[in-house]
């Protein structure tokens, strides 16, 4: 009688172990690798990082310093969280530039754009010789060259504003080329090819983007194994609710 009671105290302290094993191993997440480790530091130091240009204003353009205070950080990120742009597009209080053609903010250094930049940076930092259409703050720009690994960097930027008020702050850095010309007409070098092109000529986020990244990739396809747009694929989405 005992022994009948003890094995059946046995067998159903064997079923509950077994069941919160698997339990755990169901909820258990999968260990991150060291590569993922050290992704995710380097994105988290990126959207910290500065911009050096000084403030100024050229023609329509100009390059402002602003302050986020806290209720508008969180204004921001509630408004990002119910939009579905998701944790990546928000924003923490504190001091940080934007470059403004009138009233439109076209680039700012907030986390909310950085992260729009991240994984191309990160590529680019393992290449050495990038192209980049569309100077802007210069905000990828900074970030590329803090590797030791990038041998050269072009440039190619339409406005004439934009490069008096950004240009000179990277005019130490021998390996920047930035070239006043329009992404489409341009003629590289003979010959020249890239490790990595970057397309970030746009002001918003639209379907109608589409078309001229299209273009780009075209064009650039011949010069390169690696090229990205600004945006593609929340470009792509906005096509596909609209139609
Ligand atoms: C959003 S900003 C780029 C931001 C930049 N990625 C950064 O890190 O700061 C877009 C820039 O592209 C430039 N641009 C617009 N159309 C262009 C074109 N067709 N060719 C070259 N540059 C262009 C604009 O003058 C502007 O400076």
């Amino acid at each position: 009688m005992k022994r009948v009671f003890a094995e059946k105290i046995t067998s159903t302290a064997q079923k509950i172990t077994r069941k919160l094993l698997i339990r755990a191993a169901a909820s258990s997440k999968p260990m991150l690798t060291a590569f993922e480790i050290l992704n995710r530091v380097e994105r988290a130091r990126l959207m910290k990082i500065t911009v050096d240009v000084p403030d100024g204003t050229s023609g329509a353009w100009k390059v402002e310093t602003f302050e986020v205070s806290k209720s508008e950080a969180e204004f921001f990120n509630i408004r990002a969280m119910y939009s579905g742009s998701g944790m990546g597009r928000c924003i923490r209080p504190g001091e940080y530039k934007r470059l403004m053609r009138n009233r439109d903010v076209i680039m700012s250094n907030t986390p909310s754009e950085i992260s729009d930049h991240v994984d191309f940076i990160i590529r680019a930092k393992q290449s050495k010789r990038i192209l980049i259409n569309g100077l802007g703050l210069g905000v990828c720009l900074k970030a590329i060259l803090e590797s030791d690994k990038v041998e050269e960097v072009t440039v190619i930027e339409k406005s004439e504003d934009v490069i008096k008020l950004v240009a000179p702050t990277f005019q130490n850095d021998k390996r920047v080329k930035i070239i006043h010309a329009d992404a489409f007409t341009w003629k590289p070098p003979r010959g020249a090819r890239y490790d990595a092109v970057w397309h970030d000529i746009w002001d918003y986020i639209c379907g109608d983007n589409l078309s001229e990244m299209s273009k780009l990739h075209r064009k650039y396809g011949k010069r390169t194994d690696f090229q990205r747009s600004w945006c593609k694929k929340e470009c792509q989405k906005l096509n596909r609710q609209w139609w």
